[in-house]
């Protein structure tokens, strides 16, 4: 087999046989393919799409790059949560606190920022030396002791995925259903865990921007997950603004703070109580999804969530110093309030626009060396619905570069569109796939 004829085979639209698929996989995780290679194959992929039987192999075949976890001897249930992607979308920080809070283990392989949204371990990672490379021996003996551990994928556990995930993120390859499904799916049935929620997105900060595709992918990741023998719903909800106010890694950290210490509440709140529920639901502590809810609400109220959160971060080496006091994080060099020059009400936002301005400020990369600003984003203010009035602020931007300050602002500018008269709010949650 050579890795040319299998990008040819590829790029004239030809399906590949599950050899092919095992091949390309090991040979490139064990670097005898060199990311061009890789990278063509990937947008010829994204181009020319993958069979059924293409996508089950290409997962399998990512899945068993890695090791697969077991967890059987640890006694209790072990749920975790996924999300396809969002900006602003930071409910892992909320919600693996409040559900391990509930008696749920809840082990965590998350990833990095893929284009214009963000990730748990770069927000992590924006704590002071919060590690998230932990060996499986430490994985293990944290998610014990505390109840749920975050990490990446590693060179143990799904390592052809940590390669082909900051490949995608920079080759423009990764709004694709099959690429999604094996990416997702080969971390998670790595994890040793009995139930999984999905939290599919859906609109324009989503990769898939049309419900119908958010639907297709909510049933492409449903059915993987329940061949391979897991309890799994998904919800689809909505991408057409940023989740929460704050968008950016320590930023982001911030905002959870803001809901599990001081109780903010916002649709970032609501999302992860929801999401909380249903896990705790899977994890069999409560009868039905609403008494989950219920439950979630109680931990978050009491205050046992953050300091399960402060626990976690100590457990995985992080400075909580920064945590029980924020304000002495750094601070970007330049800081810019936008305001409303007029009274209207908001009508849509191009969340995607929202995303790569973030990214722009330093948030995100562009090429794979690129090196994140953790204090770098942006406070976005508005929700689709709502009444402006004129002086009100839009968003606050953070960076340390004067000129990035200036093309972020003219993105949310561009992703802003008003109306005189009243517009109506979104839902939240558009469907539930169980
Ligand atoms: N989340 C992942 O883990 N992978 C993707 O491809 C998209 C979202």
């Amino acid at each position: 087999m050579n890795i040319v004829e299998i990008i040819k085979k590829k790029r004239d639209g030809k399906s590949l046989n599950e050899a092919e698929i095992n091949f390309l996989i090991s040979e490139y995780t064990s670097n005898h393919i060199p990311d061009y290679q890789m990278s063509a194959f990937l947008m010829a992929g994204f181009i020319n799409g993958f069979s059924k039987n293409e996508t089950s192999a290409l997962t399998k075949a990512m899945l068993y790059s890695g090791k697969v976890l077991d967890f059987s001897h640890i006694k209790g249930n072990k749920v975790d949560k996924h999300s396809t992607g969002g900006v602003g979308d930071k409910t892992s920080l909320i919600i693996a606190p409040i559900v391990a809070c509930a008696g749920v283990y809840v082990p965590m392989i998350s990833g990095r920022g893929l284009g214009h949204t963000g990730g748990t371990l770069d927000k992590l990672e924006s704590i002071p030396g919060f590690n998230t490379n932990l060996s499986l021996k430490k994985f293990e003996s944290v998610l014990k002791k505390v109840g749920t551990a975050l990490i990446g994928q590693t060179k143990e556990i799904a390592p052809a995925d940590k390669l082909i995930y900051s490949l995608r993120d920079v080759t423009a390859t990764v709004e694709s259903i099959p690429l999604i499904t094996a990416s997702i799916m080969s971390k998670k049935l790595a994890e040793g865990i009995d139930g999984l929620v999905l939290d599919v997105k859906t609109g324009s900060g989503a990769f898939m921007k049309k419900q119908s595709d958010s639907e297709q992918l909510a049933e492409s990741l449903v059915n993987t997950a329940k061949a391979f023998g897991k309890n799994c719903i998904a919800i689809l909800s909505d991408m057409n603004q940023p989740l929460g106010n704050y968008i950016g890694n320590w930023l982001e950290v911030l905002e959870s703070i803001e809901i599990l210490r001081d109780g903010k509440k916002n649709d970032l709140t609501e999302l992860s109580l929801i999401l909380s529920g249903i896990m705790i639901y899977l994890g069999n502590k409560s009868k039905s999804i609403d008494e989950g809810i219920e439950k979630a609400i109680k931990i978050l109220k009491s205050g046992e969530a953050f300091e399960k959160f402060l626990e976690i971060v100590k457990a995985q080496g992080g400075n909580v110093n920064y945590l029980l006091n924020p304000d002495s994080y750094p601070k970007s060099e330049f800081v810019f309030e936008l305001k409303s020059n007029k009274q209207c009400y908001v009508k849509s936002i191009d969340s995607y626009e929202i995303g790569m301005a973030a990214l722009e400020l330093g948030a995100g990369r562009l090429t794979k060396e690129d090196k994140i600003d953790f204090k770098a984003g942006i406070k976005f203010f508005p929700k689709i619905g709502d009444l402006i009035k004129k002086g009100d602020t839009i968003c606050i931007l953070n960076s340390d570069s004067k000129e990035k300050i200036d093309s972020a602002k003219l993105r949310i500018e561009k992703a802003l569109k008003f109306s005189e008269t009243k517009t109506s709010k979104k839902h939240l949650i558009k469907k539930i796939i169980d």
